[in-house]
């Protein structure tokens, strides 16, 4: 092998892995970080890299991408991974591989790599999306193969080849960020019976220190997309910053669970996704004025499959680009706006507006009306009831 290609994040796993992977394979090591708006300077690590061992090191801007082609298909479908997680690591893993892979390929390496551990989700998806994109790339995944078992391991592994070590205090826990959430795992969280610290959350005020007054939020939507907020067009990463402003001072968007890792065990994670909470909420208050009954339903469906398939690390398969299509198809008229309303943790709906709307106040009052006859009702109800009335018969007959 001749040249590697690193998915390098700057962090003290990934540097030493530059250095082991030039020990074991005698390859030349190119660097390759991704900015996916994890809110880190990126310009330091080129230095740094190059001190690791990389021979060079791209810096890739992907955080335009990674809002058009995966959060916003993400928010159009709705899904959610067991009925909480917002997908936030999951959905930026196949963007991050895709320009993996692009390097690789411009570069003529014979392999990447990167820094997932052996237990986790986040290994599936790189992989999962190199062999889709470039099969006949090799994937060297160190955490799998090497002896370095611990972090102390790690450091002195750096310290006897003179890698700079991060200065900056160990966090303790696992930490991945990017534009749209952080997640939180590891050290005291594995405990799940364990609150977390006051002071672990980066993204969100403490709910009980949010203020007194509630604030207002007004999201606009063009066809599923948000577009706007109060009133002021934005584009897409500027859009979910001010939305992580927003929400965040409110303490809007903090999620505790277990779920089940695809690869067998229970984990426990914290996430803090506050814009994209409120994206999500108002999105599906939006779909409720717009979509029919079946189409909606039918969704919700949907969108449970497409959540796995995210956290499954299943991105570049036929039926997420098949379901992609139907909801897009969906969203046609998912234009409009909706109001909501923050106010110390809790997002609640102030209201909703759609030239699309299907919800009709003349056919819904309770005053009287014209274009509804009660009547109607009497031969629906006999004849969607005729089945549970034959039943009734059955019973009746059977037991005397
Ligand atoms: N459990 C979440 C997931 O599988 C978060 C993973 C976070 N990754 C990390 N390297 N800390 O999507």
């Amino acid at each position: 092998m001749k040249k590697i290609v690193l998915a390098y994040s700057g962090g003290l796993d990934t540097s030493i892995i530059i250095k082991w992977l030039k020990e074991t394979y005698h390859a030349e090591v190119i660097a390759m970080a991704a900015d996916v708006g994890q809110g880190e300077e990126l310009a330091p690590l080129e230095e740094k890299a190059l001190q690791s061992g990389a021979s060079k090191i791209y810096i890739e801007d992907l955080r335009d991408e990674f809002m058009s082609d995966f959060i916003f298909p993400l928010l159009k479908s709705g899904a959610l991974y067991e009925q909480k997680y917002l997908l936030g690591s999951a959905i930026a893993r196949p963007v991050i591989a895709k320009r993996l892979v692009e390097v690789a390929l411009k570069e003529g390496a014979e392999a990447v790599a990167h820094g997932a551990t052996g237990k986790g989700n986040d290994q599936v998806r790189f992989e999962l999306t190199i062999k889709a994109l470039a099969p006949q790339l090799k994937i060297i995944a160190p955490w799998r193969l090497w002896n370095i078992r611990s972090r102390e391991d790690a450091i002195d592994y750096a310290a006897k080849h003179g890698i700079p070590v991060p200065v900056t205090k160990d966090k303790p826990y696992s930490m991945d960020r990017n534009l749209w959430h952080i997640s939180y795992e590891g050290g005291i969280l594995e405990d799940p019976n364990v609150e977390p610290e006051k002071d672990m959350f980066l993204l969100t005020t403490d709910p009980a220190e949010a203020p007194d007054t509630p604030e207002y939020v007004e999201i606009g939507f063009k066809e599923g997309v948000p577009v706007s907020v109060n009133g002021e067009n934005l584009d897409p990463v500027a859009l979910l910053i001010t939305l992580n402003n927003i929400a965040g001072r409110h303490g809007v968007g903090r999620v505790d669970m277990v779920e089940n890792r695809l690869v067998g065990m229970k984990s426990r994670g914290i996430y803090e996704t506050p814009g994209g909470t409120l994206l999500y909420y108002a999105h599906r208050e939006l779909e409720a004025l717009t979509l029919d009954r079946e189409t909606a339903h039918f969704k919700e469906m949907a969108a449970v499959k497409y959540g796995e398939l995210v956290y499954y690390g299943l991105w570049y398969t036929p039926l997420r680009e098949a379901l992609d299509a139907f909801f897009d198809c969906t969203q046609r008229n998912v234009t409009g706006t909706v109001r909501l309303k923050l106010y110390k943790g809790n997002v609640m709906v102030a209201g909703r507006s759609s030239d699309y709307s299907l919800y009709r106040e003349d056919l819904a009052t309770f005053e009287a009306d014209d274009i509804y006859n009660q009547r109607d009702a009497e031969g629906f109800i006999n004849l969607f009831g005729l089945p549970l009335k034959v039943q009734g018969l059955m019973k009746k007959e059977y037991k005397e």
